[in-house]
């Protein structure tokens, strides 16, 4: 603490130490500012049984924000869910930009689908099924003919064990100078020991264990952020 009582360590750039900070912060930066579009998929997702793995809407006016701040055409996402990032996503892009959305589950990318379309946004949307890392290797085989990494962005909100599998993938599909985008990195604060019951342990370490090697890694360049649940934006360097 410095003289006269003014904390001046790195702790108090900490602002959001309360739920009605992060309820002042929707209602004046956020909310007021979503598309009809996001918001009436967003209120339907939240009747979703699991409708908590929806990312919440700061996060997604980052993502969309990110976007269009490096101009991104070609981007990738893994972890659709019923769409709302994937939303933001294709609003954010220029016409002829284009996501690849990668989901397990395409039963819940078809609950959001009609709001996608109902946006005029579906012609950006190139949706493949399956498992990331497999749709990633179909990427990889078609970017050996291209020669060039391709993509401009990725945004991984899905698989969380392989997390580093996705990145050594990434590396490779990704451009340099290009985005890509982890959630979840901070999982509920557990990765610097907050207990969370609901949360599972294991995915804690292997967080702790992937924010590290990020941190070291000379590939990129590395910005964590609290938004969320823990934001980590990656910019290849190599
Ligand atoms: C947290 S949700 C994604 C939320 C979404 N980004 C949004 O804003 O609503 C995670 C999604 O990942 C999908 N998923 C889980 N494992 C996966 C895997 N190995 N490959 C691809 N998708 C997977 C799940 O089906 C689920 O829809």
């Amino acid at each position: 603490m410095a003289a006269g009582g003014r904390d001046n360590s790195y702790y108090c750039k900490n602002l959001l130490k309360s739920n009605s900070m992060y309820t002042y912060i929707l209602n004046t930066t956020v909310l007021p500012r979503e598309p009809e579009c996001m918001r009436d998929l967003r209120l339907l997702t939240d009747k979703h049984p699991e409708g908590f793995m929806q990312s919440p809407p700061d996060e997604a006016q980052l993502l969309g924000m990110l976007i269009k701040i490096s101009g991104a055409r070609n981007t990738i996402e893994i972890g659709v869910f019923t769409g709302y990032s994937l939303l933001a996503t294709a609003l954010a892009l220029p016409d002829g930009g284009k996501v690849v959305a990668i989901d397990v589950n395409r039963g819940d990318f078809e609950l959001g689908l009609p709001f996608i379309e109902k946006a005029g946004m579906a012609h950006k949307v190139d949706f493949r099924e399956g498992a990331g890392l497999d749709r990633l290797d179909e990427l990889l085989v078609a970017s050996v003919v291209e020669e060039e990494a391709g993509y401009d962005f990725a945004f991984v909100d899905a698989d969380k064990p392989n997390y580093m599998h996705y990145h050594e993938k990434l590396l490779q599909l990704v451009r340099v100078g290009g985005t890509i985008v982890y959630d979840n990195t901070l999982w509920g604060g557990t990765v610097a020991g907050a207990i969370v019951p609901t949360l599972d342990e294991s995915i804690t370490d292997f967080l702790r264990e992937f924010n590290a090697k990020l941190a070291a890694d000379p590939r990129v360049e590395v910005c964590q952020l609290a938004i969320g649940d823990g934001v980590t934006i990656c910019r290849r360097l190599i």
